[in-house]
């Protein structure tokens, strides 16, 4: 069973599959408009963007499981994405992501219980220059240390 999308929904995957040369092309972004609609992409949403794009479901599913900024499950209001890779890494970033944790009392991957943050621990966020760095939703912070990110986080209550 696929979800239905409503008429607005279907009209806007029209508009932006009508950009591409073919349906399937579109996929990225029709994903990024659903999940900006729905909050994250169940096998529901999956199901209903192949059938709309004439894609197998499993190659939907490829996609929403290899790019980090598709999501499966409910995040919460702030997702916080901690860079662990090479440069954060050597910038100490392992301390920010173990910071984040006793902070909040949850664990990577996991959301508070009021559903206001989500912690996440994603490969290189493309701004080593400023590392160790995360995402606040759409939002860079680098060049982070426990006071910055204190600071980050009053800013965000
Ligand atoms: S390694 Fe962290 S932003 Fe590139």
């Amino acid at each position: 069973m696929s979800r239905e999308f409503t008429a607005d929904l279907k009209k806007r995957i029209e508009e932006i599959t009508a950009r591409y040369p073919s349906r399937q092309a579109a996929l990225l972004p029709v994903l990024h408009l659903v999940q900006g609609e729905t909050g994250f992409l169940s096998a529901e949403e999956e199901r209903a963007v192949a059938s709309i794009l004439g894609l197998p479901p499993i190659k939907v599913r490829e996609v929403v499981t290899f790019y980090t900024m598709f999501t499966r499950k409910p995040l919460g209001r702030f997702h916080l994405q901690v860079c662990s890779n090479l440069s954060c890494s050597l910038a100490a970033g392992e301390r920010i992501l173990r910071h984040l944790q006793a902070k909040l009392g949850i664990g990577v991957g996991e959301t508070t219980p009021d559903g206001k943050y989500t912690l996440t621990e994603v490969e290189c966020l493309g701004a080593c220059e400023q590392a160790p760095c995360m995402m606040v939703n759409f939002d860079y912070h680098g060049n982070l240390d426990p006071e910055k990110v204190e600071r980050i986080m009053e800013e965000l209550k």
